[in-house]
């Protein structure tokens, strides 16, 4: 979504909260009721531009449109606060939205109080409840259970096995099984959906030529923490755990001396490390099946927020990594600092929380860091509540 857009959006988030509280002045019927209707639909009109709907996600109190953090502002917060009430989770909007229809949800959000009863979906206005996320099957429970077995490692044998392969076979420039990776992608979602703590899952000791592939399984839970945390869900959440799992595909095609050496790299070593993003994407565009997202995050994962990282773009303000992009940002560097390393001993949470900190705004979006830094918090309050501690937290 570009800048223009986001800024009318929040021109639309304007005049619909102040048609709100206009309704709680004077009836629906009052022209300034109207008037404020007409303007935000053309604030809306603006936003959308070409596209066929609009998807704007509550997250507690903040609103994500299109997968990216809508600016704090008092009427973002508002109308936050008035769709938590009504128990909505999300709201669609289709470009042919009519007037009567915008008006029946102003109406419906003008009523008061906790457990609003009033707003549901019109043709063009579609409402999605928040999930009751408290049922535990026993696939649930199954994945629930990794996290205390398998000496950490948190996945089924068969299924690592199956990665490894998967994996095993890209080295030899075969072609990668899209539809395997994405059973395994499924496995931890359903984790998810289910409220078990897949994060319990992290395996944060690896041999060495485990390590791309357990790197890639623990970005992939960590990214799909974030992005459920924002409420995203369906095939866009699939996508990102896709793309996650292969966001380091490019490193499979660097010799192995140089992804194991101990000694201090050469710049002419460092060159090729860097440009395994880049191998990555071009690899992936080639595989039938996998989704656009996971060429982007191949590409993007080491851009960084201010665009200072690599692979090198014009800093003109046109290019603007994707979400994807950005939350792998974060949960690799988050995985590879909790990483015990042969050149480099693990950092504990509260070091790691320090530098995603210090970093937030120039490497990382600082919307995600605090983001993900909450759903640690909570991970680790959990973990408190039942008995374990951080000998076993990611
Ligand atoms: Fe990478
Ligand atoms: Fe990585």
């Amino acid at each position: 979504m570009s800048v223009d857009c986001r800024e009318a959006l929040q021109h639309f988030m304007r005049h619909l909260a102040a048609a709100v509280s206009t309704v709680g002045l004077y009836p629906i019927t009052h022209s300034q009721v109207g008037h404020l209707c007409e303007q935000a639909l053309a604030s809306l009109a603006d936003a959308m531009g070409e596209a066929p709907e609009i998807k704007i996600i509550r997250i507690d109190d903040e609103l994500v449109a299109d997968g990216l953090p809508l600016e704090r502002s008092m009427y973002v917060g508002r109308l936050a606060e008035m769709l938590k009430n009504g128990g909505v989770g999300h709201i669609r909007i289709r470009r042919q939205v009519a007037d009567h229809e915008l008006l029946a949800l102003i109406a419906s959000l003008a009523k008061k109080g906790k457990g609003n009863k009033e707003l549901c979906s019109t043709e063009n206005i579609r409402l999605g409840q928040v999930e009751v996320r408290n049922v535990r099957t026993e696939e649930g429970m199954k994945i629930a259970g990794w996290a205390s077995g398998a000496a950490g490692v948190g996945i089924s044998a068969e299924e690592m096995a199956l990665f490894m392969e998967m994996y095993e076979n890209v080295s030899r420039r075969k072609r990668l099984d899209v539809v395997g990776l994405s059973e395994i992608v499924t496995v931890f979602i359903d984790a998810f959906v289910n409220d078990a703590d897949p994060l319990l899952a992290l395996a944060p000791l690896r041999a060495m030529d485990e390590y791309t592939y357990t790197h890639s399984t623990n970005v992939c839970i960590l990214n799909l923490a974030q992005a459920t945390a924002m409420g995203i869900e369906g095939a866009q959440l699939h996508d990102i755990g896709i793309a996650a799992m292969l966001h380091d595909v490019g490193k499979l095609f660097i010799p192995e001396q140089i992804l194991n050496k101990t000694e201090k790299l050469t710049p002419a070593e460092w060159d090729i490390i860097r440009r395994h993003p880049v191998t990555g994407a071009h690899y992936l565009l080639d595989v039938p099946g996998v989704p656009r997202l996971a060429v982007v995050t191949a590409f993007e994962h080491h851009m960084r927020y201010d665009l200072r990282g690599y692979p090198r773009v014009k800093a003109s303000g046109a290019w603007r990594p994707n979400i994807a992009s950005q939350m792998t940002a974060i949960s690799d560097s988050y995985d590879t600092l909790r990483t015990e390393r042969v050149y480099c001993r693990a950092k504990d949470f509260q070091a790691v929380e320090a530098i995603l900190r210090r970093q937030a705004g120039s490497q990382f979006n600082p919307w995600l860091v605090e983001n993900f830094l909450r759903i640690m918090a909570r991970h680790h309050a959990r973990e408190e509540r039942s008995g374990t501690g951080e000998a076993k937290s990611p």
